[in-house]
């Protein structure tokens, strides 16, 4: 198993961000990168506040959090990530720009670097045909918001060997999550499951079932759900559930994964969720 000192983030939107912090804190040398300059700067803004509060909350010592906020250093150069022992990539939910991305990591990181994705449904076999270390790709899948929900789930492509398998568990369970493992399938896991539901709850909305307010709270008071399934697309995003739900029905080949058409027109629109301030709600 290798020893990881030094991790590579791309990608400082919500879950990029989240990593990064839980990388930091967890004591490593952290860069991150993202192709947005603004998203970068922010993503630094909000990693340390979140960290300064919880130093507040007693939950680190100061000078643990001080040391957190040093550990991260922020780049708009790929260049930097010479050195680092694993990427973990959380870019836009696309294979097509994920394999653009990994055959440009290949060609910089080092020849023993392991490259990790955040993916919520894509093909890691079909990721790592894009760089010369399929046996080195993996993925690494965290839940929203990375720092708070309990489980990793790891995906082993076609070729992953076992020495990264051990290493990304290890690195989960440093930043203190469980693991789950799935076959490489779309959707894995979780989105498998959760994703049909979120986008059943559309339909639900679309054909006049119910009210938003009434599905969430039908869904969050019946189930015992944190979150009801519209409130979570909103903080999921729901570019992100359209991804998904693509990746579902190419994947699987049955219509019942189609995304629904509200869905869709909600992302035409722009009304990609709490990111964007609107979504199913309005969020001020
Ligand atoms: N980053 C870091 N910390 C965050 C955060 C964020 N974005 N959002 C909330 N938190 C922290 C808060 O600081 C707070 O911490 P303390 O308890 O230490 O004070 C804690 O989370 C609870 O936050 P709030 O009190 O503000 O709000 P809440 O109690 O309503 O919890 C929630 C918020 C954790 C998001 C909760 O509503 C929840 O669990 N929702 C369901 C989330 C979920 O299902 N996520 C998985 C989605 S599926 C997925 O991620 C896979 C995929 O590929 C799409
Ligand atoms: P996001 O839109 O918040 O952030 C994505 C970031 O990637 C943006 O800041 C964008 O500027 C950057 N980016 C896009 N292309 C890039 C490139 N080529 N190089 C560098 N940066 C680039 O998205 P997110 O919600 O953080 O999702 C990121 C990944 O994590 C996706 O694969 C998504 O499926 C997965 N994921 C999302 C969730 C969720 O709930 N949102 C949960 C688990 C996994």
């Amino acid at each position: 198993m290798a020893e990881i000192r030094s991790v590579g983030v791309v990608g400082g939107g919500q879950m990029g961000s989240g990593i990064a912090q839980l990388a930091a804190v967890s004591g490593l040398e952290v860069w991150l990168h993202d192709s947005d300059s603004t998203v970068l700067s922010k993503a630094r803004e909000s990693i340390s506040s979140r960290i300064q509060s919880i130093v507040s909350k007693g939950l680190l010592s100061k000078e643990k959090g001080a040391e957190a906020v040093r550990n991260l250093k922020c780049s708009s150069n790929l260049e930097d990530f010479r050195s680092v022992d694993i990427v973990i990539e959380a870019i836009v939910e696309s294979e097509e720009v994920k394999k653009k991305l990994f055959g440009q990591l290949d060609n910089i990181v080092k020849g023993s670097a392991i490259l990790a994705s955040n993916t919520s449904s894509i093909s890691i076999t079909r990721l790592a045909s894009a760089t010369s270390r399929p046996s080195q790709v993996i993925g690494m899948h965290f839940m929203n918001p990375p720092p708070v929900m309990k489980l990793v789930e790891i995906i082993r492509g076609a070729d992953t060997s076992d020495d990264t398998f051990s290493t990304t568990k290890f690195l989960a369970e440093r930043f203190g999550k469980m693991i789950v493992c799935s076959q490489d399938f779309p959707g894995f896991i979780v989105n498998r499951i959760l994703m049909p539901m979120i986008n059943e709850a559309f339909h639900a909305l679309y054909t006049g079932v119910a009210t938003k307010e009434d599905i969430d709270a039908g869904m969050k008071l019946g189930t015992n759900h944190p979150m009801g399934p519209l409130e979570l697309a909103d903080h999921i995003g729901l570019d992100v559930c359209f991804s998904i739900m693509k990746v579902l029905h190419a994947g699987l080949g049955d219509s019942k994964y189609a995304p629904c058409p509200l869905l869709v027109q909600y992302v035409d629109a722009g009304r990609l969720g709490r990111k964007k301030g609107v979504g199913v709600y309005k969020y001020s």
